[in-house]
């Protein structure tokens, strides 16, 4: 009877603890890195820190006067010589360690470390980055970040004009769409991989900014109607886009032109192609607002029977989307464009389009064809690796740009409900674009009545559960 009590006693606490460590582990990473995960790493880098340096190949043969020294005292062995930890600072997800290198290494030989260091201290992943020759920062990341996104929420609100916080990346950052930098964007990706969160995301975080949003949405409005209050036009249709098209190139665009050239002093005469001054000289109160047209399903815009005037349709657009991208950024007007594929099957202008779109976002894709569309000019490992991505994981993606660089990321998940009120409460920054009134779509229901009638858009609790 006493023995019984006493493995109850001690039982049930310490199968209690092993339960919540379990449970934090799965529903809250962040609070499970930081009891348990964090000392538990810091504890394996401490511990036999020379041992492990040595292990995976990162220690270098020791300086000649620490051998004479040794041979003239009685040590018998000079150990090789490892890197130093200089600093070791924990963060939410992980660690950073920034170590000195010892002497005849560089960051290559840390990089083709990382396998073997991440073994050994059992991390989740492991990535380095040079602060200055011979000063490197090791960066481990304690858990999956991108297995649950959650965006910092210090970001809200705060984020700088067209840089938009979209996504996180495998190494715990905040990736961020800056389109003063990236001014036109391509997303691929398979049906349900994510593309349209994406998008709702970016509506999200421009909704809030003083910023045109103008979409075209040849699924009939389906994505994009939710986020009506917000937006400046809508085409829902081919022969809809045609015409916003050729209001925001000729009309808009022109426009800016003609104020920048008036106000530089430019004759009107000049091409907009020469003009290398941009809306961004203009002082403030002159200054029109900058616009980001967002396409979904690009592939609606290509498509045509064969009919003469369907071809006509078909070329027009391509052509004022060609237009738009060479063009625009020193207007002040940005494109995003979503679609399964984007490749010379789509017909003429398709490639030359896509290469006016530096900034990429492929999501998963079946075959390495479409994914050669949007990283092929990125970087051959990152087009390897968005066929590989996970299907259980809608919205990780590989977000790369035409200088090389790339990165895994993930959108957080954003219910259409949390968009679409957004949207409603920020209908007032709409800015007043006259040219555009013509394709501003329906005016919404006050806000109240959205709060009062949300249940139309959240999901039936029953089948939720
Ligand atoms: N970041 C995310 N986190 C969690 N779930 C996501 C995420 N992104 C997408 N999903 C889920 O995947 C589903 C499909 O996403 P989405 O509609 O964005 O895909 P899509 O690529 O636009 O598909 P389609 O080509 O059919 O339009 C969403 O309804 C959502 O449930
Ligand atoms: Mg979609």
């Amino acid at each position: 009877m006493h023995d019984l009590l006493a493995l109850i006693e001690t039982g049930v606490p310490a199968a209690a603890a092993t339960g919540g460590a379990l449970y934090a582990r799965e529903r809250a990473p962040r609070l499970y890195w930081s009891l348990v995960g964090l000392p538990a790493a810091l504890a394996r880098v401490n511990r036999g820190w020379a041992d492990t340096m040595e292990a995976c190949g990162l220690t270098t043969s020791p300086a000649m006067w620490r051998v004479l020294a040794a041979r003239q005292g009685d040590a018998t062995e000079v150990r090789p010589t490892p890197p130093k930890l200089r600093a070791v600072v924990p963060t939410t997800r992980g660690v950073r360690l920034r170590m000195r290198l010892a002497r005849g290494q560089c960051l290559a030989d840390v990089t083709d470390a990382l396998p073997a260091l991440r073994a050994a201290w059992r991390v989740h992943s492991l990535h380095a980055s040079e602060v200055r020759p011979g000063l490197v920062d090791l960066h481990i990341i304690g858990f999956d970040v991108l297995r649950r996104v959650v965006l910092p929420a210090r970001l809200a609100g705060k984020a700088e004009l067209l840089r938009i916080p979209v996504a996180m990346t495998d190494r715990g950052a905040v990736y961020q769409r800056n389109y003063r930098v990236m001014p036109h964007g391509l997303t691929l990706g398979a049906t349900l991989s994510g593309k349209s969160m994406y998008g709702r995301n970016l509506f999200h975080s421009l909704a809030g900014q003083d910023v045109a949003v103008v979409g075209i949405d040849c699924k009939r409005g389906a994505e994009h109607t939710p986020f009506a209050p917000r937006l400046s036009a809508l085409a829902t249709d081919a022969d809809s886009a045609l015409d916003l098209l050729r209001v925001l190139v000729d009309v808009e665009m022109s426009g800016r032109f003609d104020l920048v050239c008036s106000y530089m002093g430019i004759p009107r005469i000049v091409p907009g192609e020469d003009v290398t001054a941009d809306i961004w000289g203009l002082p403030a109160k002159l200054r029109p607002a900058p616009l980001v047209l967002i396409v979904d399903e690009v592939a609606e815009l290509f498509l045509s029977s064969g009919s003469k005037p369907d071809e006509a349709r078909r070329n027009e657009i391509v052509k004022l989307l060609i237009r738009y991208a060479q063009l625009g950024r020193s207007s002040g007007m940005f494109v995003e464009v979503m679609g399964q594929r984007f490749g010379s099957e789509l017909g003429k202008g398709a490639t030359f389009l896509r290469s006016q779109l530096g900034n990429r976002v492929v999501h998963r894709v079946h075959d390495i064809e479409s994914s050669r569309m949007g990283l092929g000019d990125v970087s051959e490992e990152a087009m390897h690796a968005a066929t590989h991505l996970p299907e259980e994981l809608p919205g990780i993606a590989i977000a790369g740009d035409t200088s090389g660089r790339w990165q895994r990321i993930r959108t957080p998940y954003r219910p259409l409900a949390e968009t679409a009120m957004h949207c409603a409460a920020t209908a007032h920054l709409v800015p007043d674009l006259p040219a555009l009134n013509a394709f501003r779509p329906v005016p919404p229901a006050p806000v109240d009545d959205l709060l009062d009638d949300v249940s139309v858009y959240l999901p039936d609790p029953a089948s939720a559960a």
